[in-house]
């Protein structure tokens, strides 16, 4: 992370459609198979809860999830290239479970690549586990997809 200035304000807000430009630049750089301005005004507009961390104005990661019926569904998070490595996934579920414990939530779900192992690795050092396996979840480019493992945490 760049050393900050103590007046650096870093905070988590709501992410609301004037931050897409910056949001975009950050999921681009950060997955293979970005997900769209489309997508992201869809989620919003679905009043999907949505959450950015900030440093002053430039974006560290965000969130976005949906509530289920006993559960949280998390469908993306994204700590920005330049400031992974610093346990900011980690302050993003919290925030995610935080808000899930007020929505009376049992339990966060939550799908990841089978290949994708750092993310694999973070979210068990944070408590979830693994429930099972999606075949051919995602878009691997091509004709190729490519296994989701489903895992969930208990709230
Ligand atoms: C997965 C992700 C959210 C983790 O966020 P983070 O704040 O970097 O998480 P951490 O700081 O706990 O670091 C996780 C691990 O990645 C390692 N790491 C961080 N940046 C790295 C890099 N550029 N290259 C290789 N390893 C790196 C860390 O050392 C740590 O390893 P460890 O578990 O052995 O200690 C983040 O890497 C990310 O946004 N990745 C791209 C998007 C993505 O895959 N999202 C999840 C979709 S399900």
């Amino acid at each position: 992370m760049q050393q900050q200035d103590v007046s650096t304000e870093v905070r988590l807000e709501p992410l609301f459609a004037d931050r897409l430009d910056q949001v975009l630049l950050v999921e681009q750089r950060a997955y293979d198979h970005p997900w769209s301005r489309t997508n992201f005004l869809d989620v919003l507009h679905s009043g999907y809860h949505a959450q950015i961390l900030m440093a002053n104005d430039t974006v560290l990661g965000y969130f976005v999830a949906m509530k289920g019926v006993d559960e949280v569904h998390l469908l993306n998070i994204t700590v920005a290239p330049e400031h992974q490595g610093q346990g900011l996934a980690h302050t993003l579920l919290d925030a995610l479970a935080l808000w899930g414990r007020y929505q009376r939530a049992q339990w966060v779900w939550l799908e990841v690549r089978v290949g994708n192992q750092r993310a694999m690795r973070v979210y068990e050092a944070y408590g979830f586990r693994r429930m099972g396996q999606r075949k051919d979840y995602y878009p691997a480019g091509g004709n190729l997809r490519e296994d989701a493992l489903v895992m969930s945490f208990r709230l």
